[in-house]
């Protein structure tokens, strides 16, 4: 199964729309309930990113039998230096992304916590590809 989404730079009234239907997809798989809040608040995290961070961007998810994978892609400013992006409380959000209660630079330490594989690719001034992988296996299995 595949699904596709799309984010606008500080539009934050679309970021969660990909987490929530998700979300939806996982439940009717009838995937562990531990697993998919892991899986929804990772992707959540991924996509406010897009939408505080960079320009514009999309969301591609695909369900397999035993795993999904999510793919964020964006244009936008990159990230010069990934490893110190990823320490709690790095952040470079401006202050209209802090008035609306983000920028704790907490996002991509939760998104390495709650997922199997995180890698993440940027190029400055020209945009950044997070993938994110969770395996699962099919309740009853
Ligand atoms: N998609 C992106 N494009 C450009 N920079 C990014 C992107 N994602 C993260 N960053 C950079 O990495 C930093 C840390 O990201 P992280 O998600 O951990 O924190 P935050 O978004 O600043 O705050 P929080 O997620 O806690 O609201 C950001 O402040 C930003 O500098
Ligand atoms: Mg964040």
């Amino acid at each position: 199964m595949q699904f596709k989404f799309e984010l606008e730079g500080g539009n934050f009234s679309k970021a969660g729309y990909a987490s929530s239907q998700i979300k939806k997809v996982l439940k009717q798989l009838s995937i562990d309930s531990h697993i998919i809040k892991r899986v929804v608040v990772a992707l959540y995290e991924a996509e406010v990113n897009v939408v505080a961070h960079a320009w514009r961007g999309i969301v591609q998810a695909e369900i397999d039998a035993d795993k999904i994978s999510l793919i964020l892609q964006d244009e936008g400013p990159g990230i010069p230096d990934i490893d110190q992006a990823m320490q709690e409380g790095f952040s470079t959000a401006s202050p209209a992304v802090r008035e609306m209660g983000f920028g704790a630079g907490m996002g991509l330490p939760n998104m390495k916590k709650n997922v199997d594989e995180l890698k993440i690719e940027s190029k400055v001034d020209e945009g950044t590809t997070v993938r994110m992988t969770t395996y699962f296996s099919v309740k009853g299995e």
